[in-house]
Protein backbone atom coordinates (compact mmCIF):
# COMPACT_ATOMS: atom_id res chain seq x y z
CA UNK A 1 0.00 0.00 0.00
CA UNK A 2 1.24 3.60 -0.84
CA UNK A 3 -1.00 5.69 1.17
CA UNK A 4 -0.15 6.11 4.43
CA UNK A 5 -1.62 4.22 6.90
CA UNK A 6 -3.24 6.23 9.96
CA UNK A 7 -4.56 4.00 12.95
CA UNK A 8 -7.24 5.88 15.23
CA UNK A 9 -7.98 3.93 18.63
CA UNK A 10 -11.26 4.66 20.41
CA UNK A 11 -10.25 4.69 24.15
CA UNK A 12 -12.81 7.69 25.36
CA UNK A 13 -15.52 5.73 26.20
CA UNK A 14 -16.57 6.21 30.47
CA UNK A 15 -17.14 1.97 30.11
CA UNK A 16 -20.44 2.50 31.91
CA UNK A 17 -21.33 -1.32 32.23
CA UNK A 18 -17.99 -2.02 33.71
CA UNK A 19 -19.55 0.31 37.11
CA UNK A 20 -15.74 1.08 38.23
CA UNK A 21 -13.84 4.32 38.71
CA UNK A 22 -10.94 3.13 36.02
CA UNK A 23 -11.53 4.25 32.58
CA UNK A 24 -12.86 0.87 30.65
CA UNK A 25 -9.50 0.42 28.50
CA UNK A 26 -7.63 0.84 31.81
CA UNK A 27 -8.99 -2.85 33.13
CA UNK A 28 -6.52 -5.28 32.42
CA UNK A 29 -6.28 -8.51 30.53
CA UNK A 30 -3.12 -10.74 31.12
CA UNK A 31 -1.84 -8.11 33.17
CA UNK A 32 -1.57 -5.46 31.04
CA UNK A 33 -4.02 -2.77 30.06
CA UNK A 34 -6.76 -3.13 27.20
CA UNK A 35 -5.27 -0.03 25.82
CA UNK A 36 -1.43 -1.41 25.67
CA UNK A 37 -2.79 -4.49 23.65
CA UNK A 38 -4.66 -2.21 21.09
CA UNK A 39 -0.98 -0.23 20.67
CA UNK A 40 1.19 -3.00 20.28
CA UNK A 41 -0.91 -4.89 17.58
CA UNK A 42 -1.43 -1.19 15.86
CA UNK A 43 2.19 -0.75 16.20
CA UNK A 44 2.57 -4.49 14.19
CA UNK A 45 1.11 -2.82 10.52
CA UNK A 46 3.60 -0.38 11.09
CA UNK A 47 1.57 3.27 10.48
CA UNK A 48 2.27 6.29 9.64
CA UNK A 49 0.65 7.42 13.27
CA UNK A 50 -1.45 5.67 15.66
CA UNK A 51 -4.20 8.62 17.03
CA UNK A 52 -5.56 7.58 20.23
CA UNK A 53 -9.02 9.33 21.34
CA UNK A 54 -9.32 9.53 24.80
CA UNK A 55 -11.16 11.37 27.79
CA UNK A 56 -9.22 14.67 28.86
CA UNK A 57 -10.57 14.35 32.25
CA UNK A 58 -9.10 10.63 32.94
CA UNK A 59 -5.48 11.78 32.32
CA UNK A 60 -4.55 7.89 33.80
CA UNK A 61 -4.99 6.76 30.05
CA UNK A 62 -1.83 8.87 29.11
CA UNK A 63 1.19 7.69 31.91
CA UNK A 64 -0.48 3.96 30.92
CA UNK A 65 0.78 4.63 27.91
CA UNK A 66 3.47 6.43 28.37
CA UNK A 67 6.16 4.24 26.34
CA UNK A 68 4.16 4.85 23.10
CA UNK A 69 4.79 7.37 20.60
CA UNK A 70 0.92 8.57 19.81
CA UNK A 71 -1.12 11.19 18.17
CA UNK A 72 -3.07 12.12 21.61
CA UNK A 73 -6.49 13.42 20.28
CA UNK A 74 -8.98 14.76 23.37
CA UNK A 75 -12.72 14.09 23.00
CA UNK A 76 -14.28 16.04 25.48
CA UNK A 77 -17.94 14.65 25.52
CA UNK A 78 -18.67 11.33 24.86
CA UNK A 79 -20.89 11.46 21.86
CA UNK A 80 -20.71 8.55 20.48
CA UNK A 81 -18.43 6.37 18.51
CA UNK A 82 -18.56 8.30 15.45
CA UNK A 83 -18.19 11.30 17.04
CA UNK A 84 -15.07 9.63 18.30
CA UNK A 85 -13.41 9.24 15.12
CA UNK A 86 -14.45 12.59 13.87
CA UNK A 87 -12.22 14.47 16.20
CA UNK A 88 -8.88 12.54 14.78
CA UNK A 89 -10.11 13.11 11.45
CA UNK A 90 -8.33 16.79 11.20
CA UNK A 91 -4.93 14.99 11.89
CA UNK A 92 -5.20 12.39 8.93
CA UNK A 93 -3.95 13.48 5.23
CA UNK A 94 -6.13 13.01 2.13
CA UNK A 95 -4.05 10.37 1.01
CA UNK A 96 -4.30 8.07 3.98
CA UNK A 97 -6.12 4.80 4.73
CA UNK A 98 -7.79 5.01 8.18
CA UNK A 99 -8.36 2.06 10.27
CA UNK A 100 -10.58 2.54 12.99
CA UNK A 101 -9.98 0.37 16.03
CA UNK A 102 -11.73 -0.01 19.75
CA UNK A 103 -9.56 0.17 22.92
CA UNK A 104 -11.81 -2.16 24.72
CA UNK A 105 -11.31 -5.21 21.88
CA UNK A 106 -7.66 -6.50 23.35
CA UNK A 107 -7.34 -9.62 22.09
CA UNK A 108 -7.69 -8.66 18.12
CA UNK A 109 -4.79 -10.33 15.63
CA UNK A 110 -2.18 -8.60 14.06
CA UNK A 111 -2.94 -11.20 11.15
CA UNK A 112 -6.64 -10.42 10.95
CA UNK A 113 -6.07 -7.14 10.68
CA UNK A 114 -3.63 -7.27 8.04
CA UNK A 115 -5.94 -9.27 5.86
CA UNK A 116 -8.86 -5.84 6.22
CA UNK A 117 -6.02 -3.60 5.47
CA UNK A 118 -4.57 -5.42 2.74
CA UNK A 119 -7.86 -5.98 1.21
CA UNK A 120 -8.69 -2.59 0.87
CA UNK A 121 -9.23 -1.24 -2.27
CA UNK A 122 -11.45 1.94 -1.91
CA UNK A 123 -14.67 2.51 -0.21
CA UNK A 124 -15.29 1.43 3.35
CA UNK A 125 -15.06 -1.48 5.11
CA UNK A 126 -15.50 -3.62 8.18
CA UNK A 127 -14.38 -6.62 9.77
CA UNK A 128 -17.50 -8.66 10.90
CA UNK A 129 -18.20 -11.94 12.93
CA UNK A 130 -20.48 -14.88 13.29
CA UNK A 131 -21.42 -14.90 17.06
CA UNK A 132 -23.99 -17.54 18.93
CA UNK A 133 -25.30 -14.62 21.01
CA UNK A 134 -25.05 -11.91 19.00
CA UNK A 135 -26.17 -9.65 22.40
CA UNK A 136 -24.98 -6.23 22.46
CA UNK A 137 -23.63 -5.92 19.07
CA UNK A 138 -24.46 -3.93 16.18
CA UNK A 139 -26.31 -6.06 13.75
CA UNK A 140 -24.71 -6.37 10.17
CA UNK A 141 -27.24 -5.84 7.24
CA UNK A 142 -25.63 -6.90 4.04
CA UNK A 143 -27.08 -7.50 0.60
CA UNK A 144 -26.36 -10.54 -1.78
CA UNK A 145 -22.95 -9.20 -2.95
CA UNK A 146 -21.72 -8.71 0.67
CA UNK A 147 -21.80 -5.44 0.52
CA UNK A 148 -22.92 -3.73 3.58
CA UNK A 149 -26.51 -1.91 3.55
CA UNK A 150 -26.43 -0.79 6.68
CA UNK A 151 -25.00 -1.67 11.10
CA UNK A 152 -28.10 -1.07 13.05
CA UNK A 153 -27.05 -0.87 16.95
CA UNK A 154 -28.85 -3.76 19.11
CA UNK A 155 -31.30 -1.41 21.11
CA UNK A 156 -32.39 0.28 17.95
CA UNK A 157 -32.56 -3.26 15.64
CA UNK A 158 -36.18 -4.54 15.25
CA UNK A 159 -36.47 -8.44 16.38
CA UNK A 160 -35.72 -9.55 12.91
CA UNK A 161 -32.47 -7.60 12.84
CA UNK A 162 -31.70 -8.72 16.38
CA UNK A 163 -31.80 -12.41 15.33
CA UNK A 164 -29.01 -11.79 12.72
CA UNK A 165 -26.06 -13.15 14.30
CA UNK A 166 -23.04 -11.40 12.18
CA UNK A 167 -22.47 -8.66 13.94
CA UNK A 168 -20.04 -5.63 13.73
CA UNK A 169 -16.71 -6.24 15.61
CA UNK A 170 -15.91 -2.62 15.46
CA UNK A 171 -13.06 -2.52 13.30
CA UNK A 172 -13.33 -0.19 10.44
CA UNK A 173 -10.81 0.66 7.23
CA UNK A 174 -11.55 3.24 4.56
CA UNK A 175 -10.03 5.75 2.58
CA UNK A 176 -9.71 9.67 4.39
CA UNK A 177 -12.25 10.79 1.96
CA UNK A 178 -14.54 8.38 2.10
CA UNK A 179 -14.75 8.26 5.84
CA UNK A 180 -14.78 11.84 5.76
CA UNK A 181 -17.80 12.42 3.25
CA UNK A 182 -20.21 9.76 5.47
CA UNK A 183 -19.10 11.13 8.94
CA UNK A 184 -19.74 14.24 8.32
CA UNK A 185 -23.85 14.03 8.16
CA UNK A 186 -24.03 11.56 10.76
CA UNK A 187 -27.10 12.10 12.94
CA UNK A 188 -27.49 11.26 16.60
CA UNK A 189 -31.27 10.44 16.04
CA UNK A 190 -31.44 7.22 17.77
CA UNK A 191 -32.38 5.33 21.41
CA UNK A 192 -28.56 6.68 22.64
CA UNK A 193 -28.91 9.89 21.37
CA UNK A 194 -25.01 9.16 19.97
CA UNK A 195 -23.25 9.75 17.31
CA UNK A 196 -22.67 6.25 16.01
CA UNK A 197 -19.92 5.43 13.57
CA UNK A 198 -22.19 2.41 12.70
CA UNK A 199 -23.93 4.71 10.56
CA UNK A 200 -21.43 5.57 7.81
CA UNK A 201 -22.55 2.77 5.69
CA UNK A 202 -26.25 3.84 5.49
CA UNK A 203 -24.54 7.14 4.43
CA UNK A 204 -21.74 5.44 2.35
CA UNK A 205 -24.97 3.80 0.15
CA UNK A 206 -26.49 6.93 -0.67
CA UNK A 207 -23.43 8.40 -1.73
CA UNK A 208 -22.56 5.50 -3.44
CA UNK A 209 -19.40 4.59 -1.99
CA UNK A 210 -18.37 0.90 -2.09
CA UNK A 211 -18.87 -1.07 0.90
CA UNK A 212 -17.66 -4.22 2.18
CA UNK A 213 -17.97 -6.78 4.98
CA UNK A 214 -14.95 -9.28 5.48
CA UNK A 215 -15.69 -12.23 7.69
CA UNK A 216 -13.11 -12.98 10.51
CA UNK A 217 -12.02 -16.45 11.29
CA UNK A 218 -12.54 -16.55 14.54
CA UNK A 219 -14.89 -14.31 16.30
CA UNK A 220 -13.18 -15.33 19.68
CA UNK A 221 -10.66 -12.96 19.56
CA UNK A 222 -12.84 -10.66 18.17
CA UNK A 223 -14.36 -9.62 21.43
CA UNK A 224 -15.32 -6.95 23.09
CA UNK A 225 -15.26 -6.29 27.08
CA UNK A 226 -18.08 -3.85 27.78
CA UNK A 227 -18.69 -5.11 31.50
CA UNK A 228 -17.26 -7.52 34.12
CA UNK A 229 -18.41 -10.97 32.65
CA UNK A 230 -16.97 -10.45 29.03
CA UNK A 231 -13.48 -8.96 30.51
CA UNK A 232 -13.17 -12.56 32.75
CA UNK A 233 -14.01 -14.45 29.51
CA UNK A 234 -11.03 -12.36 27.56
CA UNK A 235 -8.97 -12.84 30.30
CA UNK A 236 -9.52 -16.68 29.82
CA UNK A 237 -9.44 -16.73 26.64
CA UNK A 238 -5.70 -14.97 26.51
CA UNK A 239 -4.65 -17.48 29.21
CA UNK A 240 -5.54 -20.26 27.04
CA UNK A 241 -3.50 -18.70 24.33
CA UNK A 242 -0.58 -18.15 26.41
CA UNK A 243 -0.82 -22.29 27.58
CA UNK A 244 -0.78 -23.07 23.73
CA UNK A 245 2.20 -21.16 22.95
CA UNK A 246 3.87 -22.66 26.52
CA UNK A 247 2.99 -26.16 25.42
CA UNK A 248 3.78 -25.34 21.31
CA UNK A 249 7.49 -24.09 23.17
CA UNK A 250 7.88 -27.44 24.70
CA UNK A 251 6.45 -26.77 27.98
CA UNK A 252 4.48 -29.24 29.85
CA UNK A 253 1.37 -28.00 31.71
CA UNK A 254 -0.27 -30.35 34.39
CA UNK A 255 -3.58 -28.35 33.03
CA UNK A 256 -3.75 -25.61 30.29
CA UNK A 257 -6.98 -24.61 31.89
CA UNK A 258 -5.62 -23.51 34.98
CA UNK A 259 -2.60 -21.48 34.69
CA UNK A 260 -2.20 -17.30 34.44
CA UNK A 261 0.12 -15.51 32.14
CA UNK A 262 0.64 -12.23 33.19
CA UNK A 263 3.45 -11.18 31.17
CA UNK A 264 6.13 -12.25 28.70
CA UNK A 265 7.59 -15.99 29.37
CA UNK A 266 10.39 -17.30 27.70
CA UNK A 267 11.01 -21.13 28.28
CA UNK A 268 13.88 -24.19 27.51
CA UNK A 269 12.64 -27.48 26.97
CA UNK A 270 11.04 -29.92 28.86
CA UNK A 271 10.21 -26.91 31.58
CA UNK A 272 7.29 -28.33 33.73
CA UNK A 273 4.19 -26.27 35.44
CA UNK A 274 2.19 -27.49 37.65
CA UNK A 275 -1.72 -26.58 38.53
CA UNK A 276 -2.56 -22.94 39.24
CA UNK A 277 0.91 -21.04 38.68
CA UNK A 278 1.03 -17.41 37.87
CA UNK A 279 3.48 -16.18 35.69
CA UNK A 280 3.68 -12.75 35.75
CA UNK A 281 6.42 -9.55 34.31
CA UNK A 282 8.93 -11.12 32.48
CA UNK A 283 9.94 -14.37 33.43
CA UNK A 284 12.68 -16.83 31.61
CA UNK A 285 12.77 -20.70 32.86
CA UNK A 286 15.49 -23.08 31.81
CA UNK A 287 15.62 -26.26 30.16
CA UNK A 288 14.11 -28.50 32.68
CA UNK A 289 12.78 -26.16 35.80
CA UNK A 290 9.84 -27.66 37.30
CA UNK A 291 7.59 -25.23 39.23
CA UNK A 292 4.82 -26.80 41.70
CA UNK A 293 1.32 -25.89 41.57
CA UNK A 294 0.23 -22.55 43.53
CA UNK A 295 3.30 -21.03 42.55
CA UNK A 296 3.79 -17.35 42.12
CA UNK A 297 6.80 -15.74 40.36
CA UNK A 298 7.06 -12.04 39.21
CA UNK A 299 10.06 -10.96 37.09
CA UNK A 300 12.17 -14.08 37.58
CA UNK A 301 14.84 -15.92 35.84
CA UNK A 302 15.52 -19.14 36.47
CA UNK A 303 18.95 -21.48 35.15
CA UNK A 304 18.15 -25.04 34.11
CA UNK A 305 17.34 -27.42 36.23
CA UNK A 306 15.46 -25.01 38.81
CA UNK A 307 13.03 -26.43 41.00
CA UNK A 308 10.49 -24.37 43.07
CA UNK A 309 8.04 -26.77 45.59
CA UNK A 310 4.83 -25.85 45.85
CA UNK A 311 3.35 -22.36 46.94
CA UNK A 312 6.30 -20.47 46.49
CA UNK A 313 6.13 -16.42 45.77
CA UNK A 314 9.29 -15.44 43.69
CA UNK A 315 9.93 -11.70 42.39
CA UNK A 316 12.56 -10.03 40.91
CA UNK A 317 15.62 -13.06 41.64
CA UNK A 318 17.22 -15.34 39.78
CA UNK A 319 18.61 -18.70 40.19
CA UNK A 320 22.17 -18.94 38.51
CA UNK A 321 22.08 -22.82 38.62
CA UNK A 322 20.14 -25.26 39.75
CA UNK A 323 18.65 -24.97 43.03
CA UNK A 324 15.58 -25.74 45.57
CA UNK A 325 12.74 -23.33 46.38
CA UNK A 326 10.23 -24.23 48.96
CA UNK A 327 7.73 -25.25 49.35
CA UNK A 328 6.20 -22.30 50.90
CA UNK A 329 9.39 -19.91 50.00
CA UNK A 330 9.26 -16.16 49.54
CA UNK A 331 11.95 -15.39 47.65
CA UNK A 332 12.31 -11.45 47.33
CA UNK A 333 13.77 -8.78 44.62
CA UNK A 334 17.95 -8.45 44.11
CA UNK A 335 18.56 -12.61 45.37
CA UNK A 336 20.59 -14.38 43.48
CA UNK A 337 20.79 -18.62 44.15
CA UNK A 338 23.59 -20.17 43.01
CA UNK A 339 23.80 -24.00 42.12
CA UNK A 340 22.59 -26.54 44.43
CA UNK A 341 21.36 -23.68 46.96
CA UNK A 342 17.80 -24.39 48.47
CA UNK A 343 15.86 -22.28 50.43
CA UNK A 344 13.54 -24.64 52.58
CA UNK A 345 9.95 -23.90 54.16
CA UNK A 346 8.66 -20.58 55.58
CA UNK A 347 12.35 -19.25 54.44
CA UNK A 348 12.28 -15.14 53.60
CA UNK A 349 15.26 -14.28 51.04
CA UNK A 350 15.89 -10.47 49.92
CA UNK A 351 18.56 -9.30 48.42
CA UNK A 352 21.03 -11.68 49.25
CA UNK A 353 23.08 -13.85 47.31
CA UNK A 354 23.37 -17.51 48.36
CA UNK A 355 26.26 -19.38 47.08
CA UNK A 356 26.40 -22.84 45.55
CA UNK A 357 25.59 -25.65 47.44
CA UNK A 358 24.64 -23.35 50.50
CA UNK A 359 21.16 -24.39 52.33
CA UNK A 360 18.53 -22.56 54.77
CA UNK A 361 16.04 -25.46 54.86
CA UNK A 362 13.55 -23.82 57.75
CA UNK A 363 12.45 -20.92 59.10
CA UNK A 364 14.63 -18.00 58.46
CA UNK A 365 15.14 -14.44 56.87
CA UNK A 366 17.81 -13.82 55.17
CA UNK A 367 18.42 -9.87 53.98
CA UNK A 368 20.71 -7.53 52.61
CA UNK A 369 23.83 -10.45 52.90
CA UNK A 370 26.37 -12.37 50.96
CA UNK A 371 26.18 -15.48 51.91
CA UNK A 372 28.88 -17.70 50.25
CA UNK A 373 29.59 -21.60 49.36
CA UNK A 374 28.58 -24.56 51.17
CA UNK A 375 27.27 -22.54 54.21
CA UNK A 376 24.79 -24.04 56.62
CA UNK A 377 21.88 -21.56 57.72
CA UNK A 378 20.24 -23.62 60.49
CA UNK A 379 16.45 -23.70 61.59
CA UNK A 380 15.41 -19.82 62.79
CA UNK A 381 18.13 -17.95 61.40
CA UNK A 382 17.92 -14.01 61.71
CA UNK A 383 19.31 -11.32 59.93
CA UNK A 384 18.55 -8.10 62.04
CA UNK A 385 19.12 -6.07 58.70
CA UNK A 386 17.41 -3.05 59.82
CA UNK A 387 17.73 -0.67 63.01
CA UNK A 388 14.62 1.22 62.64
CA UNK A 389 16.55 3.63 60.35
CA UNK A 390 18.90 2.19 58.11
CA UNK A 391 19.61 -1.36 56.33
CA UNK A 392 23.08 -3.02 56.91
CA UNK A 393 24.65 -5.96 55.59
CA UNK A 394 25.66 -9.26 56.44
CA UNK A 395 28.57 -11.21 55.26
CA UNK A 396 29.04 -15.03 55.56
CA UNK A 397 31.78 -16.13 54.30
CA UNK A 398 32.14 -19.88 52.62
CA UNK A 399 31.59 -23.41 54.61
CA UNK A 400 30.19 -21.32 57.29
CA UNK A 401 27.65 -23.93 59.87
CA UNK A 402 25.44 -21.12 61.67
CA UNK A 403 23.03 -23.16 64.48
CA UNK A 404 19.48 -22.59 64.92
CA UNK A 405 18.09 -19.56 66.24
CA UNK A 406 20.88 -17.33 65.95
CA UNK A 407 19.97 -13.37 65.47
CA UNK A 408 23.12 -11.83 62.99
CA UNK A 409 22.76 -7.66 63.97
CA UNK A 410 24.10 -6.18 60.96
CA UNK A 411 26.40 -4.95 60.18
CA UNK A 412 28.33 -7.97 60.54
CA UNK A 413 30.90 -10.71 59.25
CA UNK A 414 30.92 -13.94 59.91
CA UNK A 415 34.24 -15.37 58.92
CA UNK A 416 35.23 -18.62 56.20
CA UNK A 417 34.68 -21.77 58.46
CA UNK A 418 33.49 -20.51 61.33
CA UNK A 419 30.60 -22.50 63.35
CA UNK A 420 27.75 -20.70 65.90
CA UNK A 421 25.98 -22.35 68.06
CA UNK A 422 22.52 -22.61 68.61
CA UNK A 423 20.60 -19.43 70.02
CA UNK A 424 23.24 -17.17 69.67
CA UNK A 425 23.02 -13.69 69.17
CA UNK A 426 25.91 -12.09 67.05
CA UNK A 427 26.44 -8.50 67.57
CA UNK A 428 30.50 -8.94 66.40
CA UNK A 429 32.42 -9.96 63.57
CA UNK A 430 32.67 -13.56 64.40
CA UNK A 431 36.33 -15.13 63.58
CA UNK A 432 37.42 -17.41 61.26
CA UNK A 433 37.31 -21.38 62.09
CA UNK A 434 36.07 -20.89 65.39
CA UNK A 435 32.88 -21.82 67.72
CA UNK A 436 31.43 -18.46 68.72
CA UNK A 437 28.50 -19.08 71.03
CA UNK A 438 26.56 -16.08 73.30
CA UNK A 439 23.83 -18.82 75.07
CA UNK A 440 23.31 -18.03 78.60
CA UNK A 441 24.60 -21.06 80.42
CA UNK A 442 21.63 -23.36 81.16
CA UNK A 443 20.74 -24.08 85.36
CA UNK A 444 17.77 -25.76 86.91
CA UNK A 445 16.20 -23.90 89.86
CA UNK A 446 15.46 -27.12 92.21
CA UNK A 447 12.17 -26.67 94.64
CA UNK A 448 10.63 -24.81 91.78
CA UNK A 449 6.74 -24.77 91.84
CA UNK A 450 4.54 -23.52 89.16
CA UNK A 451 2.16 -21.20 90.88
CA UNK A 452 -1.03 -22.39 90.68
CA UNK A 453 -4.16 -21.25 88.72
CA UNK A 454 -6.84 -18.47 90.30
CA UNK A 455 -4.30 -18.65 93.46
CA UNK A 456 -2.82 -14.87 93.67
C1 LIG B 1 -19.68 -0.89 19.46
C2 LIG B 1 -20.44 -0.77 18.12
C3 LIG B 1 -21.13 -2.10 17.84
C4 LIG B 1 -20.11 -3.20 17.83
C5 LIG B 1 -19.33 -3.25 19.13
C6 LIG B 1 -18.15 -4.20 19.02
C7 LIG B 1 -21.11 1.54 17.73
C8 LIG B 1 -22.21 2.52 17.81
N1 LIG B 1 -21.39 0.31 18.14
O1 LIG B 1 -20.65 -1.04 20.49
O2 LIG B 1 -21.79 -2.02 16.56
O3 LIG B 1 -20.75 -4.44 17.59
O4 LIG B 1 -18.75 -1.95 19.42
O5 LIG B 1 -17.48 -4.37 20.24
O6 LIG B 1 -20.03 1.87 17.28
N2 LIG B 1 -15.76 5.40 22.58
C9 LIG B 1 -15.19 6.66 22.50
N3 LIG B 1 -16.00 7.75 22.53
C10 LIG B 1 -17.34 7.67 22.62
C11 LIG B 1 -17.93 6.39 22.71
C12 LIG B 1 -17.12 5.28 22.68
O7 LIG B 1 -13.97 6.78 22.40
O8 LIG B 1 -17.99 8.74 22.64
C13 LIG B 1 -14.89 4.21 22.54
C14 LIG B 1 -14.97 3.34 23.79
O9 LIG B 1 -13.99 3.70 24.74
C15 LIG B 1 -14.71 1.94 23.24
C16 LIG B 1 -15.18 2.03 21.78
O10 LIG B 1 -15.31 3.41 21.47
O11 LIG B 1 -13.34 1.63 23.25
C17 LIG B 1 -16.53 1.34 21.56
O12 LIG B 1 -17.51 1.91 22.43
P1 LIG B 1 -18.52 1.00 23.24
O13 LIG B 1 -19.34 1.90 24.08
O14 LIG B 1 -17.81 -0.12 23.87
O15 LIG B 1 -19.44 0.45 22.07
P2 LIG B 1 -20.28 -0.90 22.06
O16 LIG B 1 -21.54 -0.68 22.76
O17 LIG B 1 -19.43 -2.02 22.48
MG1 LIG C 1 -17.57 -2.14 23.45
Amino acid sequence: MHNPLHIIILAAGAGTRMKSRLPKVLHTVGGRAMIIHVIETALQLHPAVIHVVHNPHAPEIKSVCSAFDVNWVPQEEQLGTGHAVMQAMPGIPADAHVLVLYGDIPLLDAVVLGSLVNAQIGGISVLTMAVPDPTGYGRVLTDREGNVRRIVEERDASPEQRAIKVVNSGIIMAGQKELWACLENLSNENSQNEYYLTDIFSNANEAGIRTRAVMAPDARDLEGANDRVQLAALERRHNMKMATKLMEAGVQLADPARIDVRGRVETGEDVYLDVNVVLEGEISLGDGVQIGPGCVLKDCQLAAGTRVHAYSVLEGMCSLGACDIGPFARVRPGTRLLAGSKVGNFVEVKNTTLGKNSKASHLSYLGDSSIGDRVNIGAGTITCNYDGREKHHTTIEDDVFIGSDTQLVAPVVVGEGADIGAGTTVTRDVPAGQLTISRVKQRTIPGWKRPKKGKG
